[in-house]
């Protein structure tokens, strides 16, 4: 049996941060023709919002090492003709380089899930040639009502040590709900 939830539970479960994802892109800077990478795209919720953002003539890379959620997601953009998502199965400690720098990346409720979040920080900044990462978790002080227990959680001074470590400056820091932030981690100037 898969060690993953059912792709379309977790996609329902992505789902319900729905409200989060708009600030996520305006952070970004998203617009029409962009290239976006969505780093731990589990089943797709946010790669297909990233899909209508950045239009047919943008591209999201979806990357998860979760091989039957990006074959979910792989069905749903080739239903809805989203030729702009590209979907790869990858570990994100080990993402291959993009070709060229893309506006961003998302990195959504994944840094929790990483063992060495510095030196995974700091392989994305060579990857994605010093691009923006925006990374959202849930909060550590939060009440825990959604989302995963307390004792998986990461603190915001220890994600904000991770990007400092991996050589990149934190900034944008946002509180979007009780159980959910955000902030930007980027090359320095
Ligand atoms: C809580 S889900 C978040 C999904 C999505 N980013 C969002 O905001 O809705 C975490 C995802 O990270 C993926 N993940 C965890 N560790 C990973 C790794 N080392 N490489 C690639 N994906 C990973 C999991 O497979 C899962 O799909």
């Amino acid at each position: 049996m898969s060690e993953h939830p059912d792709p379309l539970r977790l996609f329902a479960r992505q789902a319900l941060r729905t409200a989060l994802v708009p600030a996520w892109f305006e952070a970004l800077d998203l617009k029409e023709g962009d290239t976006v990478v969505d780093l731990g795209c589990g089943a797709g919720y946010v790669s297909l919002r990233a899909a209508t953002a950045v239009g047919n003539a943008g591209t999201v890379h979806a990357v998860d090492s979760n091989t039957e959620a990006v074959a979910f997601l792989e069905d749903l953009a080739k239903l809805h003709g989203l030729d702009q998502i590209r979907c790869h199965v990858q570990s994100i400690p080990e993402l291959v380089p993009l070709s060229e720098r893309p506006r961003g990346a998302l990195l959504t409720m994944v840094l929790h899930h990483l063992p060495e979040p510095a030196a995974a920080l700091a392989h994305l900044a060579e990857a994605l040639h010093g691009a923006p990462i925006l990374i959202a978790e849930f909060d550590a002080t939060g009440p825990c009502r959604v989302g995963p227990g307390r004792e998986m959680r990461v603190s915001r001074s220890g994600v904000e040590a991770a990007i400092e470590e991996a050589g990149l400056v934190a900034h944008g820091f946002q509180q979007q709900t009780e159980e959910h932030w955000f902030v930007l981690a980027s090359a320095p100037e």
